[in-house]
């Protein structure tokens, strides 16, 4: 069995924290296990906790676009949530919710050895680099733990405050560039320092 199936069956399984009492469908993640990137949201929805699938509603169409700015379908990348069960009326994740659910996410990185990792809103940034401010680090590539890390502001910002639309597209579109090049500096780069492409 590949590897990320076991872990599905796994997370499936797990009743580690209360928010697995309210769920429909458990959101374990998807998408491809030799992915580049591996992007990381805040926790299923209403319509990922009837689907059993990560970002599949309004914003999740939008990182869909996203995607496709840059030449891939969400199929080609990896798309994982900080938590795994949609908290009740779409609240943010507690502590002891993110402490419970970290293990799966640790596997998950584990397994699909990403290049570069892009956190999707102030959860998962807070992951990384936990007293830093959204508004300060969107768009700006660090490498942690020898991956790039890099933070953008989440989807449904940009439905909720359309002033953020654009800037969340050029941070996309930044990507294939951090990549490519990040690949060659990565390994001269001092853990945790701002890489410097732009
Ligand atoms: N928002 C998230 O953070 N994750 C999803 O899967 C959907 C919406």
């Amino acid at each position: 069995m590949l590897a990320l199936a076991q872990l599905y069956e796994e997370i499936a399984a797990c009743q580690d924290c209360q928010l697995a009492k309210h769920r429909t469908k458990v959101v374990p993640g998807e998408g491809a296990e030799d992915a580049s990137l591996l992007f990381i949201g805040e926790a299923p929805g209403w319509h990922e906790d009837q689907q059993g699938r990560p970002f599949v509603g309004p914003a999740g169409q939008f990182l869909e676009q996203l995607l496709a700015s840059i030449g891939l379908r969400r199929e080609e990348v990896y798309i994982a949530n900080v938590v795994k069960c949609r908290p009740p009326q779409n609240r943010e994740p507690l502590p002891a919710e993110i402490q419970a659910c970290r293990k799966w996410l640790d596997r998950q990185i584990e397994i699909v050895q990403p290049q570069m990792i892009i956190t999707l809103g102030r959860c998962s940034l807070a992951r990384y680099f936990p007293n830093e401010s959204i508004s300060k680090v969107h768009g700006k590539p660090r490498k942690v733990e020898g991956v790039i890390c890099y933070p953008m502001y989440h989807p449904a910002a940009a439905l909720h405050q359309s002033s953020l639309r654009r800037i969340i597209e050029m941070d996309m579109l930044k990507i294939p560039q951090i990549l490519a090049q990040g690949k060659e500096l990565l390994q001269d780069e001092v853990e945790s320092q701002q890489l410097r492409f732009f």
